[in-house]
């Protein structure tokens, strides 16, 4: 693995082995044995749009790891005003040794990669958002025991999310459904990929896909950049959130997922939230613990 542009440009082995670093980290850094696997390392992370998770997991698991994390606002570099990505790549690849990156277009990011001579890791895109999955397997792993026989259902629209939980879900062996609405489907090239590879269900039917469900995942209505086109928005997914009833049809002990930042209410009622808190939030830590095995992985 040189970069984590999206989780289809893995092997099952690679993302396996994150996840199972990811885990020997966590226990490290419960037991409170502080390696520096990373140390002097320096990694630029360049924002283009909001974040909280990304940003406090990555500057905090560089600095654990013994290395340090610049943060770049695109508002404040020479690429926000238009400075090409081909030269941004060449510069900051003399100076760094590795680049997270969040952005609007997959394309910046695989330019970013193919341009440099250094790691590039997706930090979300509007097509993917590989972190986030890699600590969802981690967490979903953590409560289930193992992938083997498990169901995800996705509620919501075919968004970064949907895509890479149906590349990681086909990657592990797990079953990907996911019900919205027409016009909001997933990726079309990646459901080909993925109905060729996995057992990949779409649907209209929020009951057709969350029956027997191990995990149901949601996400927002209508992700960053997209903020107005909320009211269409509201009215398309007016059927499609997770609520008692909803949840009532996934099995008696499927667990809740949730990228966050959530918006109650919507996609996700906060009983069903607060119910399932636990799991949520262990799935946020998660990101600290998968994105130090990445970076352990792609920098060392
Ligand atoms: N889930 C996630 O990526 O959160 P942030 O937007 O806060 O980074
Ligand atoms: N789909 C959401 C995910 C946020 C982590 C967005 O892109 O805004």
């Amino acid at each position: 693995m040189r970069h984590l542009l999206k989780l289809q440009d893995l092997s099952r082995e690679e993302i396996l082995s994150i996840l199972n670093l990811a885990d020997q980290l966590k226990f490290e850094r419960n037991n409170n044995i502080r390696k520096e696997y990373l140390k002097g390392k320096k990694l630029g992370m360049i924002f283009q749009k909001s974040s909280t998770r990304t940003r406090v997991s990555f500057e905090v698991g560089i600095y654990e790891l013994g290395g340090y994390g610049l943060f770049l606002s695109s508002n404040d570099l020479q690429i926000g005003r238009g400075e090409p990505v081909q030269d941004t790549a060449r510069v900051l690849s003399r100076y760094l040794d590795g680049i997270m990156i969040r952005t609007f277009e997959q394309k910046e990011v695989e330019d970013l990669a193919k341009y440099g001579t250094i790691p590039v890791i997706n930090g979300l895109t509007d097509y993917a958002h590989p972190c986030q999955v890699l600590a969802d397997l981690m967490t979903i792993r953590e409560r289930k025991g193992s992938f083997k026989g498990l169901k995800l259902a996705f509620i919501g629209d075919g968004n970064n999310m949907a895509n890479s939980l149906m590349a990681g879900c086909t990657k592990v062996g797990m079953d990907f459904a996911i019900a919205c609405p027409v016009g909001y489907e997933p990726d079309a090239e990646l459901t080909k990929w993925a109905e060729k590879n996995g057992n990949v269900l779409i649907t209209r039917d929020v009951k057709e896909a969350i029956k027997d469900a191990d995990v149901v995942y949601t996400d927002v209505w209508a992700s960053m950049g997209m903020e107005k086109e909320k009211e269409e928005r509201n009215k398309a997914f007016a059927g499609y959130q997770v609520n008692a009833e909803t949840m009532a049809l996934a099995k008696s002990d499927a667990m809740v997922q949730h990228c966050l930042p959530a918006h109650r209410g919507e996609e996700i009622t906060d009983e069903v939230f607060e119910t399932h808190a636990g799991e949520i939030f262990d799935e946020a830590e998660n990101r600290l613990h998968a994105q130090k095995a990445v970076m352990v992985q792609l920098l060392k």
